[in-house]
């Protein structure tokens, strides 16, 4: 079956009103576009995104890069997914290396996160990845069915229909250094024979994102590969310019495959 493409734009803790304004004047996206372009601001500019997509017309989704594991309450500082939902953005990233590594989130409180934003109605990317030393030390399987059966547990065949993965190799992000499309690739099969015999998932269907250094130069082998369904950029996805350029490519290699 041939997956639908996604190029979803991580902008982590960067950009403000006056440079969303420019990325919005230098972004072209066809209104018959069929890959689904999608953009995880800081919270505090959702409703930006979301006014600037909807003023503009644009065919995009925005959602959110971190949730609390908790409905609502005394929770100093957090983001209430329901909140996220009531603004009108549709995902949420969860487990996010940074969030894995700097804010030591465990997969136990990933896994609370999942069933927080699904049961809010919110699409989560879940990401997954490991870190040099483990690809190094030949861990990366290891490691990677571990977040997935952990961060994923207790999720049913019908809410997977709402889970996307992302494949981020720790040491690829934000270093220039991509894995190349065959090692991707493989990783990408590996999530795929464990969504179908671990978590009981219809992994045919399951969208599976690469991430970690995806640029316009490097985003047509990567997009080409079966098994890599999209890309999760951070650093690429800043500027209009380069961000539409992906969502072209990926446009041109849906209709490749
Ligand atoms: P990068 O970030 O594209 O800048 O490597 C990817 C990510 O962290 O999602």
């Amino acid at each position: 079956m041939s997956r639908e493409k996604y190029i979803v734009g991580n902008w982590k803790m960067n950009h403000n009103t006056a440079s969303i304004k420019e990325f919005f004047s230098t972004l072209t996206i066809k209104k018959d576009v069929k890959v689904h372009a999608w953009l995880a601001p800081q919270a505090l500019h959702l409703s930006t995104l979301l006014n600037n997509i909807q003023s503009s017309d644009l065919p995009m989704q925005v959602g959110a890069q971190n949730i609390c594991d908790q409905e609502s309450g005394a929770f100093t500082g957090e983001i209430a997914t329901a909140a996220v939902k009531d603004l009108g953005a549709s995902f949420t990233l969860v487990g996010h290396s940074e969030r894995r590594s700097i804010y030591q989130e465990s997969d136990d409180t990933l896994n609370k996160k999942v069933h927080q934003a699904l049961k809010n109605g919110l699409k989560v990317i879940f990401c997954v990845g490991e870190t040099l030393e483990e690809r190094e030390a030949g861990q990366t399987p290891d490691v990677v069915k571990i977040q997935l059966i952990e961060g994923l547990e207790g999720i049913t065949k019908e809410q997977a229909q709402n889970i996307i993965v992302a494949y981020e190799p720790v040491w690829a992000i934000g270093t220039g250094k991509v894995a190349t499309a065959e090692e991707a690739d493989d990783v990408h099969q590996f999530i795929r024979s464990v969504a179908a015999k671990d978590l009981g998932f219809l992994a045919e269907d399951l969208i599976i994102l690469y991430g970690g250094s995806v640029k316009p130069e490097n985003a047509e082998s990567l997009l080409s590969k079966p098994h890599i369904d999209g890309a999760l950029v951070g650093g690429a996805s800043l500027k209009g310019a380069s961000y539409g350029e992906l969502v072209q490519i990926a446009e041109r290699s849906a209709y490749l495959q």
